[in-house]
C-alpha cells in the first residue's frame, strides 16, 4: 500500500472506529462485535507504525496506555466544582423550591426542572480545545484537581475528538469543558473482586473506591485494563449564552459523543420531581452503576446562575437522597431456618432497626459457608442492607466494635425442627440441607410455596393460617386444603364466619388450575416458573407428565439432565404419588394446557435493561401470551434480544456473537401487537 492509499484507509478506519464507539457508548448500539473493532485498531496501528507520519494524538489507537507516570501534576478548573445541598423528603424539596421562587421573585409556574440520577462516582472535567481532548482533571478541592489526562484517554466512552454533526459544529470551536462522572458499573466490579478472590487478593470494598482508586493510578495499563465509564452531566463555554437550558446541554452532550442518562427530563414542579423520584425508586437497581439519589436543577442556565453558589453548593441545584437502604445493629442470635427443599440457611436475630421505611428483625446470611466468611459472630454489631422487595442481608461485621464476649456461630448437626441428621448434596457443597420430606418445617414452607401467587394463589392463605392450620392438624400437606370445610376452621381462633367463608370460597376457586401454575406449585427441584410453562405445553396434562422420561424431558427446550433427572425422581417417590392421589380425592386437578399458538410462536426473546411501557414481567406474559418462549439468558436458539434502557454491555456483545436479533423496546411492542 503506497502513502496515499494509507492515509485515506487510516481517515476511513478512525472513522468507523469512532462511530462504534459513539454507536456502543452514546446510544447503546452495536454496529459490530467487540472482537471486529478491536481487529479494526489493530489494523489501523499497524498502519500507523508502517506511516509514523499518519499518527496523530486523536486516534483511536492512541488509547492505548502508555508508560507509567512519576506523579501526577496539579491543574486549576476553569470555574470551581461543586458539590451539592442534600434534600430527604417532600417537605425539603418544598423549602428548597419556595427558597429559590423567593430570591428569583418568580411564581413557581414559572421555573421548570432538569432531573437526572445521581451516579456514585468520581467527578471529572474533561477539556477539548477545538474539538480536541487536551485536559482531564479531578475534582480535587474543587478549585484545583489532579491532571489524569493519560488515564481518562483510555476509557473508551471518553471521545478523544469530539463529533461533529450540523447540530454539534458550533462546540468544536474554541474551548469546550465536559464534567461529568467516572463510574465503574456493579457487574465490572463484581467481575474484578471475583478474579481477585481466585488470585488470593484482598477484595475492593465498593465500585466508587474503585474507580476513584483506579484513576490515581500512576500505570495508565492498569487504568486500561479496568472498564472504567464517562457518563457527563454539564458543559461549559467561554460564552454562557451558547447554552440556554440543561434540556439542552444534554441534547449537545450525546450529539457530541458523550454517554447521558437517556431518561434525565424536564419537570415542571415538585409533584413531577417526586413521581420522578418513586419511579426509580426500585428501578434505579437494575441500572449498572451505583446510585442513592437525583440530581434537580433548574433547568434555565440563566436562572441557574442568578442563584449563585452558598458555602460549597449551587442554590440552583439539589440531590434528593433516598431513604438510606443500611443500618448497623446488633446480632443478638443467629438460628437456623428449614427451606422448602430442606435448605438450612442460617438467620441472624436483630435488634429492630428501620430501614428503608420498615422494621428489620430478621436478616439471611445464606449459608454456612458466608457466616464464616463474613466471620459474623451473635453479639456483633453489624451492617445490614435492606432494598426494595429483597430479604435483609447482612453485609458485614464492624470487628473494631467487639468486645470480647461475641460468640461464633455453629451449623447444628441436625435439623432444628425435626432432629434429622443435616447433609449436602453432592453438587452444592455450601448448603446443608434436611432430607426428611415430612418435616414440619419444610412442610409449612411447602404448602406456603403452593398457595402463593407465582402457584396457584390462594388469598387468604398466608404463613399464619398455614401455620395455624398445621398445627391444629386440620391439615397435613398441600391436598388436604381441597377438603377443609367452614366449619373445620371455625375450630380455629384466628377464623370468624366471614373469614371462614372467605377463605373456603377462594380455595373452591382454585380446584382446576393452569397446569403450569399447578406444577411449580409442587414445588420440585429446580423447576421454575418458566421450566412449569415449558413442561406444561410439551406434555399437556398431568398424566402425560407422570409417564415421561428422562429422555422426555431432556427433549423439552430449556430443559437439561440435572432438572429431567430431579423431575423424574420427585414423580418416582410414592409419598408424592400419594400426594396427586389426594390431590385427584379431594377435587383438585389441574386443567389440560392448551398449546398456545400465536403470531410469536416458536419464537426466543430475551428482555435486558429497563422497559418503559412495561415491566419485564409484563413482557414475559405477552410474549407467552402469543406463544413466544421467554429465556432469561441469550442461548444459540434466542431469536430476538430485546435491549432496553442501560443494557450491559456483556449481553450485546454475546448477541452480536451468537447472531441473536437486537432490537429495541418500540419493536417489541409492534411484534406484540
Ligand atoms: S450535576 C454542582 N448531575 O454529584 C454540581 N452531578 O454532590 C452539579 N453527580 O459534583 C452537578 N451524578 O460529581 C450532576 N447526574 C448528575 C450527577 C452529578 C453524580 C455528582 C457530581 C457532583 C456531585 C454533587
Amino acid at each position: 500500500m503506497n502513502k496515499s492509499a494509507a492515509k485515506k484507509r487510516v481517515d476511513k478506519l478512525k472513522r468507523l472506529i469512532n462511530e462504534y464507539r459513539y454507536q456502543y457508548h452514546v446510544l447503546n448500539n452495536s454496529i459490530m462485535s467487540e472482537e471486529a473493532a478491536d481487529s479494526l485498531k489493530h489494523e489501523l496501528s499497524e498502519l500507523e507504525q508502517a506511516y509514523p507520519e499518519l499518527l496523530s494524538a486523536d486516534s483511536p489507537s492512541q488509547r492505548v496506555a502508555g508508560e507509567p507516570l512519576a506523579g501526577f501534576k496539579s491543574a486549576k478548573h476553569s470555574s470551581r466544582m461543586l458539590s451539592l445541598n442534600d434534600v430527604f423528603d417532600s417537605e425539603e424539596l418544598g423549602g428548597w423550591e419556595n427558597r429559590i421562587t423567593k430570591l428569583l421573585k418568580l411564581d413557581t409556574s414559572k421555573i421548570d426542572y432538569f432531573v437526572d440520577i445521581k451516579m456514585d462516582g468520581l467527578a471529572c472535567a474533561v477539556v477539548y480545545e477545538d474539538g480536541t481532548l487536551v485536559q482531564a482533571i479531578t475534582r480535587g478541592d474543587g478549585f484545583v484537581g489532579e491532571d489524569v489526562t493519560e488515564n481518562v484517554r483510555t476509557i473508551e466512552s471518553v471521545p478523544l475528538v469530539l463529533r461533529e454533526t450540523a447540530k454539534s459544529k458550533q462546540f468544536l470551536k474554541g474551548r469546550t469543558e465536559v464534567r461529568g462522572e467516572i463510574v465503574m458499573y456493579k457487574s465490572d466490579f463484581d467481575a474484578l473482586n471475583k478474579q481477585r478472590a481466585k488470585a488470593g487478593l484482598p477484595l475492593f470494598a465498593n465500585p466508587r473506591n474503585t474507580a476513584a482508586g483506579t484513576i490515581r493510578q500512576l500505570d495508565p495499563r492498569l487504568v486500561a485494563s479496568r472498564k472504567l465509564h464517562f457518563r457527563t452531566y454539564d458543559m461549559l463555554r467561554d460564552d454562557n449564552s451558547e447554552l440556554s437550558t440543561y434540556e439542552y446541554v444534554y441534547e449537545q452532550l450525546a450529539e457530541l459523543g458523550f454517554s447521558v442518562n437517556a431518561d434525565a427530563k424536564v419537570v415542571s414542579n415538585v409533584a413531577n420531581i417526586l413521581d420522578y423520584a418513586e419511579q426509580w425508586q426500585d428501578k434505579r437497581h437494575e441500572l449498572p452503576f451505583n446510585t442513592d439519589g437525583l440530581v434537580v436543577k433548574v433547568n434555565d442556565r440563566r436562572l441557574y446562575r442568578e442563584l449563585g453558589v452558598v458555602g460549597k453548593a449551587p442554590r440552583g441545584a439539589v440531590a434528593y437522597k433516598y431513604a438510606a437502604e443500611q443500618a448497623t445493629t446488633k446480632v443478638k442470635d443467629i438460628f437456623v431456618s428449614i427451606g422448602r427443599t430442606g435448605a438450612a440457611t442460617p438467620v441472624a436475630m436483630l435488634e429492630p432497626v428501620v430501614i428503608a421505611g420498615s422494621t428489620v428483625q430478621m436478616a439471611t446470611m445464606h449459608n454456612e459457608g458466608e457466616v464464616a466468611r463474613k466471620d459474623i459472630r451473635i453479639g456483633d454489631t453489624v451492617i445490614i442492607h435492606k432494598a426494595g422487595d429483597i430479604i435483609p442481608e447482612v453485609i458485614e461485621a464492624l470487628v473494631s466494635l467487639r468486645s470480647g464476649s461475641e460468640k461464633k456461630f455453629i451449623m447444628p448437626e441436625s435439623c432444628p425442627e425435626c432432629d434429622t441428621k443435616l447433609t449436602k448434596l453432592k453438587d452444592e457443597d455450601a448448603v446443608w440441607r434436611c432430607p426428611n420430606n415430612s418435616c414440619p418445617a419444610r412442610t409449612w414452607r411447602h404448602i406456603q410455596h403452593f398457595a402463593s401467587k407465582g402457584a396457584l394463589d390462594i388469598e387468604g392463605m398466608g404463613e399464619k393460617n398455614v401455620q395455624a392450620l398445621l398445627e391444629s392438624g386440620l391439615i397435613k400437606d398441600s391436598a388436604d386444603i381441597f377438603a377443609l370445610s367452614e366449619s373445620d376452621l371455625l375450630q380455629l381462633e384466628r377464623f370468624a364466619d366471614v373469614s371462614a367463608a372467605k377463605l373456603i370460597a377462594a380455595i373452591q376457586t382454585k380446584k382446576s388450575p393452569p397446569l403450569e401454575r399447578f406444577i411449580f406449585g409442587l414445588g420440585i427441584r429446580h423447576v421454575g416458573v418458566q421450566t412449569a410453562i415449558d413442561m406444561s405445553q410439551q406434555f399437556g396434562s398431568m398424566e402425560a407428565l407422570c409417564a415421561a422420561t428422562i429422555e422426555k424431558l431432556h427433549d423439552v427446550e430449556g430443559i437439561g439432565e440435572v432438572v429431567a433427572e430431579s423431575v423424574v425422581v420427585w414423580f418416582s417417590e410414592p409419598h408424592n404419588q400419594q400426594l396427586l392421589d389426594k390431590f385427584k380425592q379431594n377435587g383438585c386437578w389441574p386443567e389440560h394446557a392448551i398449546k398456545i399458538e400465536g403470531s410469536l410462536s416458536g419464537k426466543h426473546f430475551v428482555v435486558t435493561g429497563t422497559l418503559h411501557t412495561m415491566s419485564r414481567d409484563e413482557a414475559a406474559e405477552a410474549i407467552r401470551a402469543r406463544g413466544g418462549i421467554f429465556q432469561s439468558s441469550v442461548g444459540k436458539e434466542t431469536d430476538f434480544l430485546v435491549a432496553g434502557e442501560n443494557v450491559g454491555a456483556s449481553k450485546l456483545a454475546k448477541a452480536t456473537k451468537l447472531g441473536t436479533t437486537v432490537i429495541d423496546e418500540a419493536k417489541l411492542v409492534t411484534l406484540l401487537k
